[in-house]
């Protein structure tokens, strides 16, 4: 695996390849990786010839400086898995890289999808991810971009971004499918900040959600939101949402048919988690 610190040496890098008619996916990451992430890297290395994956907590898409403060570092491990996974190149930007001093913030048109659920309770989030993906892509300009659906909204959000840029055309984006404990829970960098207990209780997430899945054909929405929000209360969560909605921008489904995904997202101890499921 070729380690790259610079973002020019890696777009002429990458130029040379393409030259040769090699193709390029690329994962984007923030680290702490865990099987979720290197399912993505197996999915690319399977449908390419160069697989680049990026590692790069970007600030632009904390609104809570504390979560920043906390996101898990676990750089060397994360090579080592990289590695191991096939990955042909790491791309490890510094801050000055990705964005350089002249660097001028654009806003991106993304539509009501910005504002709904997570953009309710993350103002600005979408924003700063939208600027870092814009960002990467210039960089890599890769043909095909994989991310994990358990961050459902962010999916639909670059998804938007890709169209609004006029990058659709150019890059085809993969939805994968999320990666599950044994339990049931979501993988995800922020699970590493639960104690055991909490893992133990995060289960009851996605439990939550199948059970929406299950009971949706019998019951109106209404009821299955409000259950799933008092059994997880009452278990110790904060439940910020629990939503049933269509996909594209996320609105609230008004009846079972246009019901395409149920998502949660919930804090036990100090830990948010968010997890969804398809549901047709
Ligand atoms: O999902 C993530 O890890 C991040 O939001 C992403 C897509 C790498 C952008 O920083």
């Amino acid at each position: 695996m070729i380690l790259f610190k610079q973002a020019g040496a890696l777009t002429e890098h990458l130029q040379r390849q393409k030259n040769t008619g090699k193709t390029v996916g690329f994962v984007p990451t923030m680290g702490a990786l865990h099987e979720g992430h290197l399912s993505l890297i197996d999915q690319c290395t399977a449908g390419n010839d160069i697989t680049v994956c990026s590692i790069f907590i970007n600030p632009t898409q904390f609104n809570n400086p504390e979560d920043f403060k906390h996101y898990p570092v676990t750089i060397s491990m994360d090579i080592e898995h990289l590695v191991a996974a096939g990955c042909d190149i790491l791309f490890l930007p510094s801050t000055s890289e990705i964005y350089p001093t002249g660097y001028l913030k654009k806003h991106y048109d993304l539509g009501s999808i910005e504002h709904n659920l997570e953009g309710h309770y993350r103002p600005g989030h979408f924003q700063g991810v939208c600027e870092v993906v814009d960002r990467l892509l210039d960089i890599i300009t890769p043909d095909n971009l994989y991310l994990g659906q358990k961050d459902f909204q962010q999916c639909m959000v670059i998804k938007k971004l890709l169209e609004i840029t006029g990058r659709a055309v150019k890059v085809d984006l993969h939805i994968c499918p999320t990666k599950r404990e044994s339990s049931g829970l979501a993988m995800s960098s922020r699970n590493l900040r639960l104690t055991g207990q909490e893992k133990e209780l995060a289960v009851s997430i996605y439990k939550e959600l199948e059970n929406i899945k299950v009971n949706l054909p019998q019951t109106p929405l209404e009821t299955l939101k409000k259950n799933a929000k008092e059994h997880l209360t009452r278990q110790g969560f904060l439940v910020d949402y629990v939503e049933i909605a269509k996909a594209g921008d996320l609105a609230p489904s008004e009846n079972a048919s246009e019901a395409d995904v149920a998502l949660v997202a919930a804090t036990i101890g100090n830990v948010r988690l968010i997890d969804n499921l398809l549901l047709n």
